[in-house]
C-alpha cells in the first residue's frame, strides 16, 4: 500500500484549487440513474469513490464516459436501458453512497436489489429512515441475504415523510425517489447540506419540480419522465475546509480557489474563534494565521449550517498545539474518534469522554508513523504531520485517496515537505 510522507514545520503559502465536492458528486452521478438520456456532471473531482460508483452504474447498464480536463474531469452518465437492478456487495460495501441507487432504481424501474452499504466505519449508520420512506411512498421491502430488496410493480406514490433524524443520504434517496413518483412527496426535517441543495437543482435541470430547495421541507410533485441535463458539481467544503485548518495550524496563508465563504457555514466562525483569518474575496477564500498561538475553541458538530462531523478530526488536530483545552462533541456518528489514538502518536493529549474529546494543547508535536482509519481521519493526520516536527509516514492512505484529490500536489505546491511513496510490487 501506498504511503505518505511528510517532514513537518513548513509554513504553508499559496493557491489551492478546490475541486468538485465528492458528497455532491457521487449522488449526482446516482441521478442519471433517473432518465434514459445523458447526463453530464462539469467540475467532477477526481477520486476512488467516483471510480467505484462508475463501475457500479457501468454493471447496472450505465454507459460512464470521461473527457479529463486540466483541473477537474468533464463526467458523462448515459443510463439509456437499465440492464440489472442489483447493486452487488463487492461494490457497494466500498462506498455508502452507492447505496443511494436504492432511489432511482425503484422509481425508474420499480424494482431494487441493493447491498446495505459499506463506507467509513464510524458509527453504526444504519437505514431505517431510507426503508421506513420508500415503504410510505408504497414500496415493498425485505432484507434478504444482505440485500434490500424493494419493489413498487405500481410505481411510487407521494407520500408526507417526517424524518426523526436528519440524514444526508436518506434525503437524497427520497427526493430523488419522489421526482417520477405519483402525486406529491414532502421531505419533513430534510437535511439542507449544499450538497443535497447542489443535487436538487441538477434534478430540476433535468426536468424534476422541487420547491423548498435549501430548506428543510422539501415539496416534490413527481413527473412522467426526466431528461438529460449539464450540471456543474459544487465546490467540496471540506476539503476547503480541510485546507484551511491546514493553513491555521501551520501559520501560513492560503487562498482556496473556487468555493464561496457561505458554504462553509459555521466553520467559518470557529476558525475566526480559534485564531485563523478567514476572508471571503471573489470566488476565494483567504485563510491565515500570523505568528501567535492558537486558542483553544470548543465545537459541538451539527446538521449544516452547524460546524460538519467531516471537519471534527481536522479540528481536533488543530487544537492539538492550541493554547488551552477544547472540548470537542460529536453529535452526528457515535464512533468517529478513532483518528484520537494516532493523534497521541504524535504527542497530543486527549481523553475521550463519551461523545466528548477533551484536547490538552501542547506546544509541540512530534512526527509518528501512524495509521488512517477513515476518510476524514486521515486527513487530520496529515494537518498534525504539517506541523510536527521531523518526519511523519501515513501508512493506509487508500481511506485518504476515496476522497481528496491530489493532496501531496495541492499541498507541495504551497512549500510542504510531503511526498507518496508507491507501494512497491
Ligand atoms: C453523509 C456524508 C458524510 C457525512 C454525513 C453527515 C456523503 C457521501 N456522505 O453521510 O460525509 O459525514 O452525511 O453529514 O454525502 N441515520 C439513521 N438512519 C438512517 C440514516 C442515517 O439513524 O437510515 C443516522 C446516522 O447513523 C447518523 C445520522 O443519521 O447518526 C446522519 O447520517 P447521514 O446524514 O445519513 O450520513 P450519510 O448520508 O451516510
Amino acid at each position: 500500500m501506498d504511503t505518505i510522507h511528510i517532514r513537518g514545520g513548513r509554513r504553508l503559502k499559496g493557491t489551492i484549487p478546490v475541486s468538485g465536492a465528492k458528497n455532491a458528486a457521487l449522488p449526482l452521478m446516482t441521478a442519471a440513474l433517473l432518465t434514459d438520456e445523458p447526463l453530464t456532471l462539469a467540475n467532477m473531482p477526481r477520486l476512488a469513490d467516483v471510480r467505484t460508483l462508475s463501475k457500479l452504474l457501468a454493471a447496472l447498464g450505465g454507459e460512464v464516459s470521461i473527457d479529463r480536463g486540466e483541473d477537474a474531469d468533464v463526467m458523462t452518465v448515459h443510463a439509456k436501458d437499465i440492464r440489472s437492478t442489483t447493486a452487488p456487495y463487492e461494490i457497494v460495501s466500498q462506498i455508502r453512497a452507492s447505496f443511494w441507487v436504492l432511489g432511482p432504481l425503484v422509481a425508474r424501474c420499480r424494482e431494487a436489489k441493493v447491498s446495505l452499504p459499506g463506507g467509513c466505519a464510524i458509527g453504526a449508520r444504519p437505514v431505517d429512515l431510507y426503508i421506513k420512506g420508500l415503504q410510505k411512498m408504497g414500496a415493498e421491502i425485505d432484507l434478504v441475504e444482505g440485500y434490500v430488496h424493494a419493489a413498487a410493480p405500481d410505481g411510487l406514490k407521494g407520500a408526507v415523510i417526517r424524518s426523526p433524524v436528519v440524514s444526508v443520504g436518506a434525503t437524497h434517496t427520497l427526493m430523488m425517489a419522489a421526482t417520477l413518483a405519483d402525486g406529491v412527496t414532502v421531505l419533513e426535517n430534510a437535511a439542507r447540506e449544499p450538497e443535497i441543495g447542489d443535487v436538487a437543482n441538477c434534478l430540476v435541470a433535468m426536468g424534476a419540480k422541487i420547491e423548498g430547495i435549501g430548506t428543510s421541507t422539501l415539496r416534490i410533485e413527481g413527473v412522467e419522465r426526466l431528461h438529460g441535463a449539464t450540471h456543474r458539481v459544487i465546490a467540496d467544503r471540506i476539503e476547503a475546509g480541510t485546507y484551511a485548518i491546514a493553513a491555521a495550524m501551520t501559520g501560513g496563508e492560503i487562498v482556496l480557489e473556487g468555493v464561496e465563504g457561505e458554504t462553509f457555514g459555521a466553520a467559518i466562525s470557529v476558525l475566526r474563534a480559534a485564531g485563523a483569518e478567514v476572508e471571503s474575496e471573489q470566488g476565494a477564500v483567504r485563510v491565515a494565521r500570523n505568528g501567535e498561538r492558537l486558542q483553544a475553541t470548543d465545537v459541538v458538530t451539527q446538521v449544516f449550517p452547524g460546524f460538519p462531523t467531516d471537519l471534527q478530526a481536522q479540528f481536533m488536530a488543530l487544537m492539538t498545539t492550541a493554547d488551552g483545552e477544547s472540548e470537542i462533541t460529536e453529535t452526528i456518528f457515535e464512533n468517529r474518534f478513532m483518528h484520537v489514538q494516532e493523534l497521541a502518536r504524535f504527542g497530543a493529549d486527549i481523553s475521550l469522554h463519551g461523545d466528548k474529546a477533551l484536547v490538552r494543547g501542547v506546544e509541540k508535536l512530534k512526527g509518528a508513523p501512524v495509521m488512517a482509519s477513515d476518510l476524514r481521519a486521515s486527513a487530520a493526520l496529515i494537518i498534525a504531520g504539517l506541523a510536527a516536527e521531523g518526519e511523519t509516514i501515513v501508512n493506509r492512505v487508500y481511506h485518504l485517496d476515496r476522497g481528496f484529490e491530489r493532496i501531496e500536489a495541492k499541498l507541495g505546491a504551497c512549500g510542504a515537505d510531503i511526498w507518496r511513496e508507491k507501494e512497491k510490487h
